[in-house]
């Protein structure tokens, strides 16, 4: 009996301690950025925990406040916000951070000592999704700082993909998971609610080669271009010249939720340009580059349609950008269309 119980527990692999094996191929680590990581899994458990329960209480609905994007803002993604924030202000880790929530970059308190780490985020991906009990997330990217001393910087947290650290999402569904990679793979990692803790049942996730699904918002078909529209025939296998099997649509309106499903099972998502939002929908810094460096560890791509997300230098905080993330091949088809057809 008691060595059945020891093979068990010697199975079970906790977030911490795939932290720590990680860190430990590093012998200069501090262990700063471990705990990074574990400050970051329990907002997501208490953001987790809020998500859970939005229905039973009083912060479900429109906290009659608008975020600097000018969309409606739900009260939960304040909550999340705010965890976020509580969380990580006062560890003495982080030099700066940047909310997709906050119109400015978020100081430190300089009491509590300031650190070598950059952490953005977008604390509630999907938000609308709330009132209808459909999966939403959070998303984040850490990175050194640039800036030598002081308080962080903006520069600091407008750092080009490649730059990244470290990146990852959560995502409340059926069941919470984290999925995250410091770029030595992805691992994805399920909540636990009874003993409250992370456990590592996705190791190494690799993208498919054969794709499932595309996802995409075609209710604005209309506003698209030549390409993408020419690309989104192609997925569903109607170009006479290049017929192939159809993938299945699956769409959402959460990214990670889409993202998330993509991953595991293959395929696409996009939000292209569209005339009515020529700079496309997502955010760069807190969507589009945390989830491209997931994407690529996991051997897929993501592109604005022209270039690698991870090589787009951000220039503003809340800067939007055309996305096309997933599968490699499907990601590099779009981009073939968008020349061919947008002259670019
Ligand atoms: P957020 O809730 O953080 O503002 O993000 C919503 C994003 C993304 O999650 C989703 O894929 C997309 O917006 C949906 O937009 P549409 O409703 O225009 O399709
Ligand atoms: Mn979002
Ligand atoms: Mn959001």
């Amino acid at each position: 009996m008691y060595v059945v119980r020891d093979q068990m527990h010697d199975q079970i692999i906790t977030i911490e301690r795939h932290i720590v094996e990680q860190e430990r191929r590093y012998p200069q680590a501090t262990g700063v950025f471990s705990n990074l990581l574990y400050d970051i899994a329990l907002a997501a458990k208490i953001i987790a925990y809020e998500t859970t329960r939005a229905g039973l209480v009083e912060i479900l609905g429109l906290a009659g406040r608008i975020n600097v994007q000018g969309e409606q803002q739900m009260k939960l993604d304040l909550f999340a916000n705010e965890t976020m924030i509580r969380m990580n202000s006062y560890t003495g880790r982080l030099a700066v951070m940047a909310s997709e929530e906050e119109e400015d970059i978020i100081p430190v308190p300089e009491e509590y000592g300031i650190g070598k780490y950059v952490l953005v985020f977008d604390p509630l991906d999907g938000s609308s999704n709330v009132d209808v009990n459909v999966s939403i997330g959070t998303i984040f990217g850490v990175y050194r700082r640039k800036s030598k001393q002081g308080p962080g910087t903006l520069e600091d947290c407008l750092q080009m993909g490649r730059d990244l650290v470290a990146a990852g999402y959560i995502i409340y569904g059926s069941s919470t998971m984290m999925v995250y990679s410091t770029g030595q793979g992805v691992h994805g990692f399920t909540l636990d609610p009874g003993v409250g803790e992370f456990l590592l049942s996705h190791p190494d996730i690799r993208m498919p080669e054969r794709s499932k699904y595309y996802s995409v918002n075609q209710g604005y078909e209309q506003y698209w271009s030549e390409g993408v529209r020419r690309f989104t025939w192609w997925l569903q296998g109607m170009d006479r010249e290049d017929p192939r099997k159809p993938l299945s649509g699956r769409y959402s309106g959460s990214l990670v939720a889409d993202f998330h499903r993509n991953l595991l099972e293959g395929g696409i998502y996009y939000y292209p340009a569209e005339a009515t939002k020529p700079e496309g929908k997502l955010r760069l810094v807190y969507e589009a580059i945390p989830l491209a460096f997931i994407v690529e560890q996991a051997g897929g791509y993501a592109s604005d349609g022209q270039r690698n997300i991870l090589d787009i230098q951000p220039k503003s905080l809340h800067q939007r950008i055309p996305l096309f993330i997933g599968n490699l091949e499907l990601v590099k088809k779009a981009e073939e269309f968008i020349s061919e057809y947008d002259g670019q």
